[in-house]
């Protein structure tokens, strides 16, 4: 090799290096060829020993070359190392991965039905721009009644069968048996305005039959400010019923009781099956019962200290699991709470 001009040796050198460089595969193996392309022994230094010999242009000329060769290597050895590094990463990375995809898609977990209804429920009331609050459903007499404008032994209390909970004096501890009293709860814990809803499950004793349930679930709203009227309500009814059941089902009140408003109403929507002309799910009515409404009572705003000269309100009430079981047509509702996974698949 010695034989050839210095400028050719120097080219070979580079070249067959970079030959070598582009042929490891591995960081060890660049780190040895490294060593010995560029280290204490290669021939790059041992071209640097020959400079003495060369008159002094010469030289200079040669040392020059010699450095630019020496960095064209180190280039392509910096470049390969940054290549096998990245190679490397990506190696370990696919190494550690974890697979994370269900093996058993048919076997993933859904929402209940009657939870599904309260979640679109939910969405359709928020969007209206109301709040959602929650109470326990363990209550005591004081809330589901006394506060309600239901004193004890008033005879409206005959419209709800009471399961009680053996805790306490006999009778003051109870299953509530509607969603109402969490209107009095928000009141006590807030002041107007108020626009709440008030999902939850609530309990009766009555006996499983094909409409009714010992357990089921209801959907409470409330809305206290100044000025409010009957008018407010009647038009938030009616734009729920269009927003939750669409455009061409309307809404109607008719008069009714219930201690805790005056005046009260039941709220209906046209038959969502026949379109209101009369058919078996509305029992030729044309028209279906949703739940019941009024204006808020004074003597409830008084039990939470809301002075009822200065502010009105109206509330609702309905069942979640009759809607949804007529919206899906289940025609016994004992099916949405036994539980048969078979039933259940279907929503
Ligand atoms: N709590 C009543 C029930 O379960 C339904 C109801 C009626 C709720 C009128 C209300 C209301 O808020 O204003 O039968």
């Amino acid at each position: 090799m010695s034989d050839l001009p210095l400028t050719q040796r120097l080219d070979a050198l580079v070249a067959s290096a970079a030959d070598l460089v582009a042929g490891t595969g591995d960081l060890d193996a660049l780190h040895a060829l490294d060593v010995e392309l560029t280290g204490r022994r290669s021939l790059l230094v041992e071209a640097k020993r020959e400079l003495g010999s060369l008159e002094e242009d010469d030289r200079r000329a040669a040392g020059q070359a010699i450095n630019e060769a020496r960095q064209r290597v180190e280039d392509l050895i910096a470049a390969r190392r940054s290549e096998l590094a990245a190679q490397q990463r990506q190696a370990r990375i696919e190494a550690e991965r974890l697979d994370l995809t269900e093996r058993e898609p048919a076997r993933t977990g859904r929402l209940h039905l009657v939870t599904q209804a309260r979640d679109h429920l939910e969405d359709v009331f928020v969007g209206m721009g109301f709040t959602v609050a929650e109470g326990p459903e363990v209550e005591t007499d004081f809330y589901n009644f006394e506060a309600l404008n239901l004193p004890p032994s008033h005879p409206a209390r005959g419209m709800w069968d009471t399961f009680y909970v053996d805790v306490g004096d006999p009778g003051t501890v109870l299953l509530r048996t509607h969603t109402s009293p969490v209107q009095i709860r928000v009141m006590e814990a807030t002041e107007p305005p108020i626009c709440s809803i008030m999902p939850g499950r609530v309990y009766r004793r009555d006996t499983a039959d094909a409409t009714h349930t010992p357990v089921f679930h209801q959907i409470e709203g409330l809305v206290v400010d100044e000025g409010i009227s009957f008018a407010d309500l009647a038009g938030t009814l009616d734009a729920f019923t269009r927003a939750y059941f669409g455009r061409q089902v309307r809404s109607r009140l008719r008069p009714s009781y219930f201690p805790f408003t005056e005046p009260s109403a039941e709220y209906d929507i046209s038959c969502v099956f026949c379109g209101g002309v009369g058919c078996r799910s509305c029992g030729g009515t044309g028209w279906l019962e949703l739940g019941g409404c009024g204006m808020v009572h004074p003597n409830v705003f008084a039990a939470v200290g809301y002075d009822p000269e200065r502010w009105t309100g109206f509330a609702f009430g309905f069942g979640i699991d009759r809607m949804t079981a007529q919206r899906h047509g289940v025609d016994d509702l004992r099916d949405l709470f036994t539980n048969d996974i078979r039933f259940l698949e279907q929503f």
